[in-house]
């Protein structure tokens, strides 16, 4: 089967390591990218997602570099903002707390992809990653403790191309028909 095609958007997109340490995100950029998360779907409209922004020379961004691993620390404080990911992992006290937190990791993770998507559209590019202190984040903005902290976001200016290949598994090998592991496209469907 020929590759098939998909928007350039998302075929080119990358997560750099390289970023303008001189560009500054503009508030209507970020507020562009927020606002794709807060569109995004989630179980009964729960909404379980929320977001910690520190803009490059902020207080906020000098604290959360202070929480990255060293392997992302390299990197990341460069890009233009860091944002941290965080959903709700059980109905808090609040009167319209989210039912519906069975699907609240699936449902941010959307939020993010709608965010990243955005951003790419405004010619920046997203990192996400792991390694950071999440019990320290958690502390420092006071998360509650029915929220869950995630994945972190660097957003930015993307200035250094990536050389290693981008490879993925095969749609054979995650595209199944009626039975697990059978390809759809043998599977008659
Ligand atoms: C939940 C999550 C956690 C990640 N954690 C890290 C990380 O800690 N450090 C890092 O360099 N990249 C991290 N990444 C980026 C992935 O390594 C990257 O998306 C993957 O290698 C595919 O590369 P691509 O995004 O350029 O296609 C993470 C991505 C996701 C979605």
């Amino acid at each position: 089967m020929a590759e098939p095609t998909i928007l350039p958007l998302l075929r080119e997109r990358r997560s750099v390591r390289g970023y303008d340490e001189t560009h500054e995100l503009a508030t209507d950029d970020l507020a562009s990218m927020l606002e794709a998360a807060r569109w995004a779907p989630s179980a009964g409209n729960s909404q379980p997602w929320a977001f910690l922004v520190g803009r490059r020379g902020d207080v906020a961004h000098h604290a959360f570099v202070e929480l990255l691993a060293p392997s992302v620390r390299r990197w990341a404080p460069a890009a233009s903002a860091l944002v941290f990911a965080v959903h709700q992992t059980a109905s808090g006290p609040e009167e319209d707390a989210p039912l519906y937190s069975d699907y609240a990791a699936y449902d941010l993770g959307q939020a993010v992809a709608q965010l990243c998507v955005q951003a790419g559209a405004l010619g920046l590019s997203c990192h996400q990653f792991a390694a950071f202190d999440h019990d320290g984040l958690a502390e420092l903005a006071a998360v509650p403790p029915h929220w869950s902290v995630t994945t972190g976001i660097a957003v930015g200016l993307g200035v250094v191309s990536e050389v290693a290949p981008r490879t993925r598994r095969p749609l054979a090998e995650i595209a199944y028909g009626a039975r697990f592991g059978r390809p759809w496209f043998r599977d008659g469907c």
